[in-house]
């Protein structure tokens, strides 16, 4: 029997990654169970996708809480509520407090649409093409204070074309973020990442593999 690690998903809006999340433990093998889809906005389109999976949700907005702290508790009470083990931030848009992000040191992460460390913050694609970069792309990583930093666990690469815009860009970067966040999400699951200092390393012999075939481990 598959052992599975509970998880809590943070979104914002639309939740298209918290949703390959979703399919992704809806596999017999997949290491990994959603207990909890939390939502700071109660307009959040994902909020929809989460209830009709039959999978609880929550919505604590920032705007009830007098500052971050207060709604960082309110959110980690939630979460531990719902015997999390693991979070990840999937389109999460506030900024959290170093506390909640120590305590869950390296149990949770994050999905970003570039190739940290270049390009974090928001407006990713704009930069990247303004910048003349050729190649764009996505990366899973650990949560550390300073915004988009922590571990790298996966990245996935795009060509920049000559005609993209924005949008195209960002629409080639988020199919490969699909791919990529379930893979990222199994090998932590599976405790096959470790953490030493600001790298991350995967067990060297499931990093192929799971990357040529993400439902191969
Ligand atoms: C994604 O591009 C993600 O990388 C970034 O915010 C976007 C959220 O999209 N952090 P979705 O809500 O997962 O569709």
């Amino acid at each position: 029997m598959t052992l599975r690690q509970n998880v809590a998903i943070l979104i914002s809006g639309r939740g298209s990654n918290m949703q390959s999340l979703v399919r992704a433990c809806s596999a017999p093998d997949y290491p990994a169970k959603v207990v909890l889809v939390l939502s700071n906005k109660a307009d959040a389109t994902g909020l929809d996708y989460a209830r009709e999976a039959g999978i609880a949700t929550a919505v604590i907005s920032h705007k009830d809480y007098p500052d971050r702290a207060s709604f960082d508790a309110a959110m980690d009470a939630e979460i531990r509520r719902h015997g999390a083990e693991l979070i990840c931030l999937a389109g999460f848009m506030r900024l959290l407090d170093s506390r909640i992000i120590e305590a869950w040191r390296d149990r949770m992460i994050n999905i970003h649409p570039s190739l940290l460390p270049s390009f974090r913050g928001l407006d990713t694609h704009e930069r990247a093409l303004e910048a003349g970069v050729k190649l764009a792309g996505c990366s899973v990583h650990f949560v550390r204070p300073d915004v988009d930093t922590g571990p790298i666990i996966a990245q996935a690469a795009v060509p920049v074309l000559p005609d993209d815009t924005p949008d195209s860009l960002a629409a080639r970067v988020l199919e490969q973020e699909h791919m990529i966040y379930p893979v990222a999400l199994r090998l932590v699951a599976e405790g096959r990442v470790r953490v030493e200092g600001d790298r991350a390393f995967v067990d060297a012999s499931c990093t192929m593999r799971s990357l040529r075939n993400p439902d191969s481990l």
